[in-house]
């Protein structure tokens, strides 16, 4: 697989054209960025912990029967993906009450939620990712109510796969955003699942151990990513 141009630099992945115009080459990068790109850090060791992270996560998924990009681990830092048209839209479940749930509705954190919620977002940094519903995705094109609903039971199907995982480990998955795109006309879960992107929560003690350690400047944020990583089965080494 050759690695070719890049198309495009996120704020932590770079996206590479490959000789395979059905494939793309992900490249995790040490980049952390909160609060939509305002805050960027580089942080050792992120690009090699996500990349392995959401390879083992994306393989447990399809192993389970949902559809996803991955491909294989190229290296340490690059995974090989099918080349997807994105959805625009971020689809967010919560099992527990956190973050952007408590700002916007002043409920408890770690109030539980049941049944989990699951909302939409239109991915847009420069309008903060406002929220969304079905009828505006609808009406503005980003996505066919068919496809917003194979994208909310695929949300969910995740949800029964990785909370069982993470609870063998020890963990609370309190929530968490997916990405998708189609792929000759079917939808395929793409992006990344990494503690980058969802809440997990020690059961025990409820110790953050994702971006909320860098969202809230709580320090050993690679090594709560790498924690949580081997409680779930995943070699760093
Ligand atoms: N399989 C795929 N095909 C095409 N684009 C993808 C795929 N998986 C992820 N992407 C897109 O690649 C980008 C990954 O880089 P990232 O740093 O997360 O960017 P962003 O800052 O836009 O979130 C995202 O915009 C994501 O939507
Ligand atoms: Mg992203």
């Amino acid at each position: 697989m050759e690695k070719r141009q890049e198309l495009y630099a996120g704020k932590a992945k770079s996206v590479h054209a490959t000789d395979d115009p059905d494939r793309l080459i992900l490249t995790f990068r040490d980049d952390t960025s909160a609060f939509d790109g305002e805050r960027m850090e580089s942080l050792a060791r992120k690009g090699m912990v996500n990349n392995r992270f959401n390879a083992f996560i994306m393989e447990k998924l399809q192993e389970a029967g949902i559809p996803t990009h991955f491909d294989r681990r190229l290296s340490d830092t690059e995974s090989l993906v099918k080349n997807l048209e994105m959805i625009p839209v971020e689809c967010v479940v919560r099992n527990i009450a956190a973050g952007g749930l408590v700002k916007r509705l002043g409920v408890e954190e770690g109030q539980a939620l049941e049944p989990p919620t699951f909302e939409l977002f239109l991915k847009n940094d420069a309008l903060h990712d406002p929220m969304i519903n079905e009828s505006l995705a609808e009406t503005f094109g980003w996505a066919t109510p068919e496809q917003l609903a194979e994208m909310k039971a695929l949300t969910f199907r995740v949800n029964e796969v990785l909370k069982q995982l993470f609870a063998e480990g020890g963990l609370l998955l309190v929530d968490y955003k997916l990405e998708f795109g189609l792929f000759k006309g079917e939808i395929v879960l793409g992006d990344e699942f990494s503690p980058d992107g969802c809440r997990l929560w020690d059961a025990e003690t409820r110790e953050k151990l994702d971006k909320d350690r860098f969202r809230q400047g709580l320090g050993g944020v690679i090594e709560a990513y790498e924690e949580v990583g081997r409680r779930i089965g995943i070699d760093f080494d």
